[in-house]
Formats: structure tokens, C-alpha cells, sequence
């Protein structure tokens, strides 16, 4: 008996070690944990992330000049780096403090309503793929985005979006000529507060709309039979089963140009990645992947929420369930254990 329950203790003890300690420490170096700014979009991060940079680049050129042999080609080449970097933190400081200036006025809806004509100009149903997306429905845009990266969008939408890098004057975001359409400060102001008056109440945004909406040009997600155009519906024809298949891979193609990659299915990351995660990684991008193609999509903790609750629904639809069976399991097992010490101790009773 004691060495069984010698036994006993040990697996449970190991056990308990791998859940609480190994488990959670792998986790952690797989995936740095990064906290939630709560979706306060005001750039702290980015500006951050340029300032580690420089700080790297002036630990190497330190290096490189301490160097038996410097190589004065390579240093010219970091003193480059650092100098662009400089610049890109100007840029950056003052492209937020311009949407905290902005933030803080208060727009006219009236007029914000004529100014929006502006956004459906290229915001229209079943809008055509432009530079490799399609432009999203805006109808409940107010509902879903938060109004400090609505103003940051209109503004500059390579930079509210930290893609800033990946684009030029010869090479333009998909969205950059509606700086030059709403440019001032009270037009800005004036469509956000519009957008946000005019939306739709925010609990009338299912999950299925909140994912389709902010993430679904983007993101396949099969198990729900979402693609990038759209619903895959069973054609009647074979034909048009296969005019879908075409248009899926044509907009596959511009989708693969513009991010550098092809954005994954979302069906199964729920259970790869876990909700903090995906959560956070919705918020900042770059926080956690440096160097990911994934824009941040500014969307405000409500709607955040909601897509994750459809992952959750696409990728792991039964976890309420197994979870409740999972505790039925667990009171059997214990009602069977002591079951059978007590019977064990009837039937050896008479050898003890
Ligand atoms: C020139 C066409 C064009 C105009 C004009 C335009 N948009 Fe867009 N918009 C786009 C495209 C294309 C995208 C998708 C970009 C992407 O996913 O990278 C987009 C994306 C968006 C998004 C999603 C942003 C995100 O980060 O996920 C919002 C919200 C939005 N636009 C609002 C507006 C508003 C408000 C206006 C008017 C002030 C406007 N747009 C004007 C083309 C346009
Ligand atoms: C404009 C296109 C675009 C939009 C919109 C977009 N994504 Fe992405 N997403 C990408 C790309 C591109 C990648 C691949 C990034 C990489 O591997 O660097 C990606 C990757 C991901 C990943 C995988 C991250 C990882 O750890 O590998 C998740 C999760 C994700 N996106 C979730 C979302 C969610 C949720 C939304 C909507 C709120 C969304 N994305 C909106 C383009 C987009």
C-alpha cells in the first residue's frame, strides 16, 4: 500500500510540475507575453519600437568603430540606418501627437455627413480589390474601429496602421489619396464623429459581423465557409463553382502582391494561439510578431472580443461542452477510486 501510494505521489507530482511550471515557461519563450493597452491607440508603441532600433544600431556602430579593424564601409552603412530611423521617429511623433490634437475637438455631424461621400467614393458593396483588397463595408465601421485610429486613418493610413515601411510616394497605400480629400483637421473630425453618430448600437454587431468586417478581406476561415470574396454558397453548376474557385485565386494573387504573403486561414489558430494572444496581436501586430506583414486593423475591445468569440465558435466550437463533461468525468473518477480502495480493503481483509 505505502508504495503505491508512493507511486501515487510521485506521478501527480510530475504531472503537476509539467501544468504549472514546464508548460507555461515553454509557452513563454514560444510567445513572449505582451500586455493589452487596452486598445488605446496612441502610438506609444510604435515610437517605442523605432527607439529600440536606434538603440540597436548605436550599440553596433560602437562595436564596429572598437573594432581592431573598422570597416569603414560598414560603418557609414549603420550611420545611414540610424540617420533614417531618426527621421522615421520624427515622422512618427508627429503623426500622433497630430491625432491627439485632433482627437481632442469635436466634430459637426452635419457636415461630417456631406464629407463622407469622400470614403464611398471607394467604400461601395461589392467594391472591386484595390492594390490587392477590397475596401470594407463602412456601414458599421463607427460601431466597430476606435475614433482616435478612425482620425489617424484618415490622416495617414500607412502610418495609424504601422506599415509606414512598406510604402512610398511611388509605391502608395491602397487608401493614401484620402489624405489629400480630407485634409484638415475639423474635416477629419467631422466625417469620425459622423461615422460614429450614424453607427449602428454596438450589440447589434454579431461576432460573424465583426470578423467579415475587419478581417475577412484579408482571411480565409473554411470552417465557416468564409473566403476573402465572400461566402462559398453550393452552386447549382459546376460552372460556377469553378467561376468562384477563379475569382478566389485572382483575388488571392493581389492579395499575395500587396501583404508579401497570404494571410493564413483563421479557422484553427484559436487553439494554436489561445485568446490572449490573438487578442493582443489584433491590437498591435508588430508588438508581438516583429516584423509581420499583418497591419493593425484598429479595431476598439468590443469587436475584438466578438471576433475572437468566432474564432472560438469556428475553431473550437465544443469547448463549453468538453469542459462540462470534463468535470462529470472527473467526480467519476473519484467516486470510482474510493469505490475501489474500499472494495480492495473488504476483499484483503482477511490476509491483513
Ligand atoms: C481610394 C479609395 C479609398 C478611399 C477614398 C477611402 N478608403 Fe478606406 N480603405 C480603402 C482600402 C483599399 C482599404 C483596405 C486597406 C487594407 O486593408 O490595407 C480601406 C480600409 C478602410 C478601413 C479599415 C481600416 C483598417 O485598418 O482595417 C476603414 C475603417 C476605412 N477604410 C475608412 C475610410 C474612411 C472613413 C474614408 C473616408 C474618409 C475612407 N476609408 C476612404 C480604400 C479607400
Ligand atoms: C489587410 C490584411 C489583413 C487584415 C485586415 C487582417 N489580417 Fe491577420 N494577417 C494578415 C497577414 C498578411 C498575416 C500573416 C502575417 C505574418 O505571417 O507575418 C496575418 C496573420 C494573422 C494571424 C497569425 C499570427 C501568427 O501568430 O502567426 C492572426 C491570428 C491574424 N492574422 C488575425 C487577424 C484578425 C483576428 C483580424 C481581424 C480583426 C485580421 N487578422 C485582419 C493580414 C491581415
Amino acid at each position: 500500500m505505502k508504495k503505491e501510494l508512493y507511486i501515487l505521489s510521485v506521478v501527480v507530482a510530475f504531472s503537476l510540475l509539467t501544468y504549472y511550471l514546464v508548460e507555461p515557461f515553454a509557452h513563454g519563450v514560444m510567445h513572449p507575453h505582451v500586455e493589452s493597452k487596452d486598445f488605446v491607440y496612441d502610438g506609444s508603441s510604435d515610437i517605442n519600437e523605432v527607439n529600440e532600433k536606434i538603440v540597436k544600431l548605436n550599440e553596433d556602430l560602437e562595436t564596429e568603430k572598437s573594432a581592431e579593424k573598422p570597416d569603414a564601409k560598414k560603418i557609414a552603412g549603420v550611420e545611414a540606418d540610424i540617420s533614417k530611423s531618426k527621421a522615421r521617429l520624427a515622422v512618427k511623433q508627429a503623426f500622433w501627437s497630430d491625432v491627439k490634437r485632433i482627437s481632442a475637438l469635436k466634430g459637426d455631424i452635419e457636415v461630417g455627413e456631406a464629407q463622407f461621400v469622400n470614403c464611398t467614393s471607394c467604400h461601395i458593396p461589392n467594391a472591386p480589390a484595390m492594390g490587392g483588397v477590397t475596401p470594407p463595408s463602412l456601414v458599421n465601421a463607427g460601431a466597430m474601429y476606435d475614433r482616435a485610429y478612425l482620425i489617424g486613418l484618415i490622416k495617414n493610413p500607412a502610418m495609424v496602421s504601422n506599415v509606414d515601411h512598406k510604402f512610398s510616394d511611388a509605391r502608395p497605400h491602397p487608401m493614401d489619396s484620402v489624405k489629400y480629400m480630407v485634409s484638415s483637421d475639423e474635416d477629419i473630425v467631422n466625417v469620425v464623429d459622423y461615422m460614429l453618430a450614424s453607427a449602428p448600437k454596438a450589440e447589434t454587431i454579431t461576432p460573424k459581423m465583426a470578423f467579415e468586417d475587419t478581417c475577412g478581406r484579408c482571411h480565409n476561415m473554411r470552417y465557416k465557409k468564409w473566403t476573402t470574396v465572400g461566402e462559398t454558397e453550393n452552386f447549382k453548376h459546376k460552372q460556377e463553382t469553378l467561376a468562384f474557385e477563379i475569382k478566389q485565386l485572382d483575388y488571392q494573387d493581389g492579395l499575395k502582391t500587396y501583404m508579401g504573403k497570404l494571410p493564413p486561414d483563421l479557422s484553427m489558430y484559436i487553439r494554436s494561439r489561445g485568446h490572449h494572444y490573438i487578442s493582443t496581436f489584433v491590437e498591435d501586430p508588430q508588438q508581438l510578431l516583429l516584423g509581420t506583414s499583418m497591419p493593425r486593423v484598429g479595431v476598439n475591445a468590443q469587436t475584438a472580443e466578438k471576433v475572437v468569440a468566432y474564432l472560438e465558435e469556428a475553431g473550437d466550437p465544443t469547448k463549453a461542452e468538453r469542459n462540462r463533461v470534463g468535470m462529470y468525468v472527473m467526480i467519476y473518477m473519484i467516486f470510482f477510486i474510493l469505490a475501489a480502495y474500499l472494495w480492495k480493503k473488504q476483499v484483503w481483509k482477511d490476509l491483513h
